[in-house]
């Protein structure tokens, strides 16, 4: 018999949702964010049919482009970095409703045409009034360019129309500058009207998670301390940081990547059903889990950071972190990081959450393993279950994405041995679709107005919460010049002391 609540779910969720008739205004056009990810997914958006007819893109920076030059920009980055494959006549259609404004963030002139551009495009281009600000930029301009939002009227909508802000990390640095942060924002946009991208949140694998755990019934069992021994996340890259020394010196693997990404997958394996999958419900269930985290006693015991050195990587010798371009000689910058979590809930009482990140490991995988307690009794002669590990579920967030349950079996044979095997998933055996990008979805439903996938100014504090105290710890080791990131070679998997932080406990690191 199967039980359905239309008024729970009055849209039928499988059919494309297409967006309404809006634009969205792009500050930050010649960094990174936006030429790799950005743009890229507005046209694939496009490609898919997702997009309104009329839908406009306005770039906003200081460059003295015109709105062709603003075109080659988004047409190079298109090219270089889009999904889905190039088709004219879409880019025709997308490309005019392209306009660039050129000015400073704070010259009242350059938000004055800016509206102007804005109230052509609904005439013109049917937008309507709605519009997305997406804030590209680094978050200590957010200030200003929401400020002038509000000064030239455009933060504003009227009665039928809709204004979002759209804003990337970093939320702040700590507890107390995410607040101002967002104090900031408040001022200027209600709650409901500020996006938030974790675009982890955005990848399909991330939200299978919540399919996986509530849509099946045989997981959901020995989702607890009574099974499950412990859980590792994982986000291992094997690059460096790349260009981005600017904005990566002072902050760090636990601040870039724990913080916002592997809380939130924490939140997702760890937090209980939701009444429904409204956004309201979600959040509350997320938040629970984020509040009840602790931290064990001895951080100096429970937590492990590092810094890359010189070493190889892809089969090229690279250089260490203090090596790299724009980076202090003497940073004390972590590019990688793990911690010991814990729970305090019934269903999670005793169960370690070890989260890791690094940069320059041995190879890119972000995974979550949930490593189950051993059978209680093993009826076999010790050396028949020598081989045999613990029993685990292993989700692949990227790449290869898809699952392994991992498990003992019989090798084949006269003898009874038993071994691990694993039984696998994979999205490209089962599905013929390719997944969209996380910037696809998440653009997409910040133009259709559907919060779910956006972590609240809430989640935000919380995490920090959980952040601090370890930050506050590492920042008294330097000061005391007990300690300091742990040198590991690039192409490893970080530091001898991540690996006895593990051992502490008598477990270790999965090397995927
Ligand atoms: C970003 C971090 O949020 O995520 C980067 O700032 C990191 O340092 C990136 O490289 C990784 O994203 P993905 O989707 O490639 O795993």
């Amino acid at each position: 018999m199967t039980h359905h609540n239309p008024l729970r779910d009055p849209r039928d969720r499988r059919l494309p949702r297409i967006a309404g008739p809006c634009g969205l205004v792009l500050f930050g056009v010649t960094g990174d964010l936006s030429r790799k990810k950005v743009m890229p997914a507005i046209y694939d958006l496009a490609n898919r049919g997702l997009l309104p007819p009329g839908f406009s893109l306005v770039g906003f920076a200081r460059r003295d482009w015109a709105d062709q030059d603003f075109a080659q920009i988004v047409h190079d980055s298109v090219k270089e970095h889009a999904r889905t494959e190039f088709r004219e006549e879409v880019w025709g259609q997308l490309a005019e409703g392209f306009r660039f404004v050129s000015g400073e963030f704070d010259d009242d002139e350059a938000f004055r045409k800016l509206r102007r551009t804005i109230e052509e495009l609904d005439e013109v281009r049917g937008t309507a009034g709605n519009q997305a600000f997406y804030l590209a930029i680094p978050p200590g301009l957010f200030g200003t360019v929401v400020g002038q939002l509000k000064e030239h009227g455009l933060a504003e909508p009227d009665e039928e129309s809709w204004r979002r802000v759209v804003v990337e990390k970093p939320f702040g640095h700590d507890l107390e500058s995410a607040r101002e942060l967002n104090a900031v924002l408040a001022d200027v946009f209600p709650s409901g009207s500020i996006f938030r991208i974790d675009h982890y949140l955005g990848k399909e694998t991330v939200q299978n998670i919540l399919a996986m755990r509530f849509a099946n019934t045989m997981f959901e069992p020995l989702w607890n301390s009574h099974y499950v021994d412990h859980v590792q996340i994982t986000m291992a890259e094997d690059m460096g940081i790349g260009g981005r020394a600017g904005y990566y010196d002072g902050i760090g693997a636990a601040r870039d990547v724990i913080q916002n990404h592997l809380l939130q997958l924490m939140a997702l394996v760890a937090m209980e059903e939701p009444t429904s999958f409204d956004p309201a419900s979600l959040r509350l269930e997320k938040q629970k889990v984020l509040q009840s985290v602790t931290l064990p006693n001895r951080l100096d015991l429970t937590t492990a950071r590092g810094q890359y050195a010189a070493g190889w990587a892809g089969g090229e010798k690279v250089a260490g972190f203090l090596e790299e371009e724009g980076i202090d000689p003497h940073s004390t910058t972590e590019t990688y990081a793990a911690v010991t979590l814990h729970v305090d809930s019934r269903r999670w009482a005793g169960v370690p959450f070890y989260l890791r990140t690094g940069k320059r490991l041995g190879r890119r995988v972000t995974e979550v393993a949930v490593v189950f307690k051993r059978a209680p009794h093993l009826p076999f002669m010790a050396s028949s279950t020598e081989e045999l590990t613990h029993n685990a579920l292993v989700i692949r967030v990227q790449p290869d994405e898809g699952m392994t349950i991992r498990f003992g079996s019989k090798v084949p044979g006269t003898a009874m041995e038993i071994r691990d095997v694993n039984m696998d998933f994979a999205y490209g055996g089962s599905f013929t679709e390719a997944s969209p990008e996380a910037y696809e979805r998440l653009i997409l439903d910040v133009l259709l107005g559907d919060p779910p996938l956006f972590p609240r100014h809430e989640e935000v504090e919380l995490s920090w919460k959980i952040l601090d105290p370890i930050l506050e710890h590492w920042a008294r080791q330097d000061e005391k010049r007990k300690g300091g990131p742990d040198p590991y070679a690039s192409g490893t998997w970080g530091p001898e002391s991540a690996d006895a932080m593990l051992a502490r406990d008598g477990r270790a690191w999965r090397r995927p």
